[in-house]
């Protein structure tokens, strides 16, 4: 260990309205994003706050500063799930560059324990980013290992350039979609900043996302099936306007039953709107196999890219082992980029 002290590590809450400490750990943040993940431009000032005053639906939030005398050292942010997986606390945490290799982020990694033990707390779980051809190596996945997390779930990280797909296979891949979706209706929105879900949509949206707990692979980790929940819906489409951020959908409805059965979608963030997010695909259980999954990614990227002229890039993040999505991906013209670790800690 170098210069820093652990013992004049200091850990307080902070709000995230508070305009001074707020622009110092918002500074600090950027710099680390900018340190860590060069290709990426970090959100805005704004929307970083909208998103911590405004928590996921059903989650709190409890954010704490590291400071060494009046300087801003790193911060830890901790969601708390209130209405499902009540023993999880979600974690992310970061050090200024600067002050990284001092024990900055074990004392906060030793706060995060403290902090889930009062909690009653039983299960942390951080994602980590393991960019390919960092170099040096991401320090992520090595304070990791060093602290004593064990990784449950490496998702790998892919990218789609738009300008460098196969144009010829993906209009045959959409020709042959198309022909087998003829049950279908297919449905295209944006929400988030550009307004709201359309509210027919909302109950079918809601039972087809917790299917992604129970068909999407997640490895080791201890985590539950939650309910459908309309709401969740709702207020996702609410923080994102407040974030600045714009979602672009794509779903088919079933003309027999009327049930939207297969959705995706794409997001563009308001730091870079061109680089874009690939967010949930999944197909009802009974619809499966029908191509529909690679149906509705296939239309929403020109919707997308006429929604937002710029997008140059999506990014996608699949676990290993999803074999169905990956090949999907991989017939669109995704790439692998680099690799997402999700670590566990029972506390
Ligand atoms: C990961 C991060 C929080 C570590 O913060 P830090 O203050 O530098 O960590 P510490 O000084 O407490 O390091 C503790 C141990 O982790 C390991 N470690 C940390 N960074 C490492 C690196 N770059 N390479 C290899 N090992 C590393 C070492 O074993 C280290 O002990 P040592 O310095 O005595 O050898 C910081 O690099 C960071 O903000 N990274 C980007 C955000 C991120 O990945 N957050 C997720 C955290 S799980």
């Amino acid at each position: 260990m170098n210069s820093t002290k652990t013992d004049a590590i200091d850990v307080k809450t902070f709000r995230p309205d508070d305009i001074t400490l707020g622009d110092a750990i918002y500074a600090g943040w950027r710099a680390a994003q900018l340190h860590d993940v060069p290709d990426v431009t970090p959100f805005g000032r704004d929307n970083i706050q909208a998103m911590l005053e405004t928590p996921p639906h059903g989650w709190t939030g409890e954010y704490f500063v590291a400071t060494v005398g009046d300087e801003v050292v790193g911060a830890l942010l901790l969601f708390l799930p209130q209405l499902d997986n009540t023993h999880l606390a979600h974690v992310e945490g970061w050090v200024h560059v600067e002050h990284r290799r001092m024990g900055v982020g074990r004392r906060l990694y030793a706060h995060t324990l403290d902090r889930l033990r009062e909690l009653g707390r039983t299960t942390l779980v951080v994602r980590v980013q393991d960019p390919a051809d960092a170099d040096p190596p991401a320090a992520g996945p090595r304070f990791a290992d060093a602290v004593g997390m064990t990784c449950a779930l490496t998702e790998v990280t892919r990218r789609l350039q738009p300008g460098e797909v196969d144009t010829a296979t993906t209009d045959a891949l959409l020709a042959d979609c198309r022909a087998r979706a003829t049950d279908y209706e297919l449905l295209q929105w944006s929400d988030g900043l550009d307004g709201a879900t359309p509210p027919e949509h909302v109950d079918d949206l809601a039972r087809l996302e917790v299917r992604l707990d129970t068909d999407a692979p997640t490895g080791d980790l201890n985590m539950q099936a939650r309910e459908p929940d309309p709401e969740s819906i709702r207020a996702r489409c609410e923080r994102n306007r407040l974030a600045g951020i714009r979602n672009f959908h794509t779903a088919v409805r079933h003309r027999e039953t009327g049930r939207i059965v297969a959705w995706t979608l794409i997001s563009s963030p308001p730091s870079d709107p061109g680089h874009c997010w690939q967010g949930i695909t999944v197909v009802d259980p009974d619809h499966r196999g029908k191509r529909l999954g690679t149906y509705v990614k296939l239309e929403n990227l020109p919707y997308a890219t006429a929604m937002e002229p710029s997008l140059r890039v999506v990014e996608t993040n699949n676990a290993g082992e999803n074999a169905h999505m990956i090949a999907i991906n991989e017939a669109l013209g995704y790439r692998i980029h680099g690799r997402t670790h999700n670590y566990q800690k029972e506390v």
